[in-house]
C-alpha cells in the first residue's frame, strides 16, 4: 500500500518518508474553500495556497501586487476546506526580501492567522538567513528554484531558466544551501528535465518540479491551469485535465436561454 493511502494527516515527514520509498508527490494550488474541499478530498498530498492567486484569482498579469493580507484570507479559506493534506501558504513579494526580522514577522502572521502548515518563499542564497530564522522558530519552509515568478522582472521572459552551465550551476548550489538551511522540500520551476534529476538525486529533501520533468520527488500544476478555467496559458509542460472553462460557460448560455424562454423555473422549482 502506498504511504498516502495509510496515513490521516500528511505532514512535512510524511513528505521525506515519500521520497525515501520512491513514492511520488503530488502538489496542487488552491485559494479558496470550496476547491481546497474537492482537492483534500480526492486525496492530493500537498495543497500550495500560491502567490499566483494574483494571476488567476485577482487577474493581475504578475505574482507582485498580491499582499500578505490578501495571502492570509486565501489561506484562511483554503485550510477551512481541508482535512488530510499538508497545506503550504506562498509568502509574497515583499513580505521577506528586506531582511530576516520581517521575513520572520510575516512567516508568524501567517502560521498564527491562517492555521496553515509551512510557508513556501522563492529565492536560493539570497534568502537563506530569512529561511534559517523561520525554521529556527518552528515553521518549516518550502523553497523554490528556478523560474520564480516573483523575480520576473530581472528575468525579463517567462521562458526556461539555467539552460547554461552557470546559471545551472548557481542552482544546484542553492538547492544545497536551501538543504543546509533547513527546507523541507524545494519547488524546482521550468528548468531542464537533466538538471531537475541531478539536483533531486543529489538532495536529501523531496523537490517538487512544475515544468521540470518526471524525475523530481513529485509534481505541482496550478489549479486553473489543469482544470481548464483559464484556457489562455498553454505552456509545453501543462496537462490539462478538464475544459471547466468551456464547460461553465455552455452552462451559463443554457441557463440564460432558459430564462429567456420562461423555461426556468418551472413548476417544480418554486414554492
Ligand atoms: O504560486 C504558485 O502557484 C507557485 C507554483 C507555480 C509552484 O508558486
Amino acid at each position: 500500500m502506498s504511504i498516502n493511502k495509510e496515513i490521516k494527516k500528511v505532514t512535512t515527514n510524511t513528505l521525506q518518508k515519500m521520497k525515501a520509498a520512491g513514492e511520488k508527490i503530488t502538489m496542487l494550488t488552491a485559494y479558496d474553500f470550496s476547491f481546497a474541499k474537492i482537492i483534500d478530498g480526492a486525496g492530493i498530498d500537498v495543497i500550495l495556497v500560491g502567490d499566483s492567486a494574483s494571476n488567476v484569482m485577482a487577474g493581475h498579469e504578475t505574482t507582485l501586487p498580491i499582499t500578505l493580507e490578501q495571502m492570509i484570507y486565501h489561506a484562511q479559506s483554503v485550510i477551512r476546506g481541508i482535512d488530510r493534506c499538508l497545506v503550504v501558504v506562498d509568502m509574497p513579494f515583499g513580505s521577506y526580501q528586506s531582511n530576516s526580522d520581517i521575513a520572520l514577522a510575516s512567516a508568524i502572521r501567517i502560521m498564527k492567522e491562517t492555521g496553515g502548515h509551512s510557508v513556501k518563499m522563492e529565492g536560493g542564497e539570497e534568502a537563506v538567513d530569512a529561511i534559517r530564522r523561520i525554521v529556527s522558530a518552528g515553521i518549516p519552509v518550502m523553497g523554490h528554484l528556478g523560474l520564480t515568478p516573483q523575480s520576473i522582472y530581472k528575468f525579463g521572459t517567462y521562458t526556461v531558466r539555467a539552460k547554461e552551465e552557470d546559471e545551472a550551476n548557481k542552482l544546484r548550489k542553492d538547492a544545497k544551501l536551501l538543504q543546509q538551511a533547513g527546507c523541507f522540500a524545494i519547488v524546482l520551476e521550468k528548468i531542464p528535465a537533466l538538471l531537475a534529476k541531478q539536483v533531486s538525486e543529489s538532495l536529501t529533501i523531496p523537490t517538487i518540479g512544475i515544468g521540470a520533468g518526471g524525475n523530481c520527488d513529485g509534481q505541482v500544476l496550478v489549479m486553473h491551469d489543469m482544470l481548464g478555467i483559464n484556457t489562455e496559458f498553454k505552456p509545453r509542460f501543462l496537462r490539462q485535465y478538464l475544459n471547466i472553462h468551456q464547460q461553465a460557460t455552455d452552462a451559463v448560455q443554457q441557463y440564460i436561454k432558459d430564462v429567456k424562454r420562461k423555461d426556468f423555473p418551472n413548476d417544480t422549482e418554486q414554492y
